[in-house]
């Protein structure tokens, strides 16, 4: 295990030929279980795909971004209350997490669950990249891997072994991130001290250039998340979450 693991991880999104076995990724999931859940209840599923002509139409779900074309296997992790429910209701029990607040809690588990996966999989060398990609398009996602109600997912990994090593990126510093015993109010110079190393980082100078913008931000707000885009995707998760039974 690499003691410095934490201080230079990275997302990986080139991944070599070589299989994740079986019998490697059951370990890796087995150890992930242990991480906590909401009341122990286990509120998530993790569907496998790795079979090469689900892959494609997962990937192509994915906008064939490249680690979702070019890696070994995907995990989607969903919020998962469909399995708990239909327990209770072999065991006489009436569940009742058709609602938001169970929605919320499915989604913690599911989330903590697939941060623990990346974690225990990159300690032994496997390579993993979270495909946002799956909130856009989780209505499309949840048809190809035939979700039930009260199913949604949350999270996909796109996994295999690293095809060499990824640069490093910038994080804020600590005093941007960490407040003690009350919320600080910044200062504009503050804000944009703070944000400095990300806005110098190379190839995020490169991004903005590339996109012609005046400021990292600029980047943000008018390309990568604008707010056609998130108000578009905003209505078409909570229609899912409609359809799936988890919102009135
Ligand atoms: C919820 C989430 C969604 C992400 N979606 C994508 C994605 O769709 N494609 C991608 O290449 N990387 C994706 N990433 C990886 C981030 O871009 C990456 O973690 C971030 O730039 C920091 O880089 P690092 O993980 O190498 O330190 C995602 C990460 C998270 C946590």
């Amino acid at each position: 295990m690499k003691t410095d693991y934490f201080s230079s991880r990275t997302t990986v999104r080139k991944f070599s030929d070589k299989e994740i076995s079986e019998d490697v990724l059951n370990n890796i999931i087995k150890k992930a279980l242990k991480a906590p859940t909401t009341g122990g209840m286990q509120l998530y599923s993790i569907i496998v795909t790795q079979h090469p002509d689900k892959k494609k139409t997962l990937a192509e779900a994915h906008f064939n971004q490249p680690a979702a074309t070019g890696c070994n296997l995907m995990l989607t992790i969903c919020a998962d209350f469909n399995r708990f429910s239909q327990w209770c209701s072999a065991s006489h029990a009436s569940p009742c997490y058709d609602n938001f607040l169970s929605f919320t809690s499915a989604i913690l588990d599911a989330t903590i669950l697939a941060q623990q996966i990346v974690t225990i999989a990159e300690m032994e060398g496997i390579g993993t990249c979270y495909l946002g990609t799956v909130t856009y398009n989780a209505a499309k996602i949840s048809q190809i891997l035939n979700l039930p109600d009260l199913v949604v997912p949350v999270a996909c990994l796109a996994m295999g072994y690293p095809d060499g090593k990824a640069e490093e990126t910038e994080r804020l510093p600590l005093e941007a991130v960490v407040y003690h015993e009350e919320y600080p109010r910044f200062t504009d110079e503050k804000i944009l001290e703070l944000y400095k190393a990300k806005d110098n980082f190379p190839p995020n100078k490169k991004f903005i250039l590339e996109n012609k913008k005046q400021t990292l931000a600029q980047v943000f707000t008018d390309i990568r998340y604008p707010k056609d885009m998130n108000e578009a995707v905003s209505d078409q998760l909570l229609m899912l979450l409609k359809t799936k039974g988890f919102l009135k």
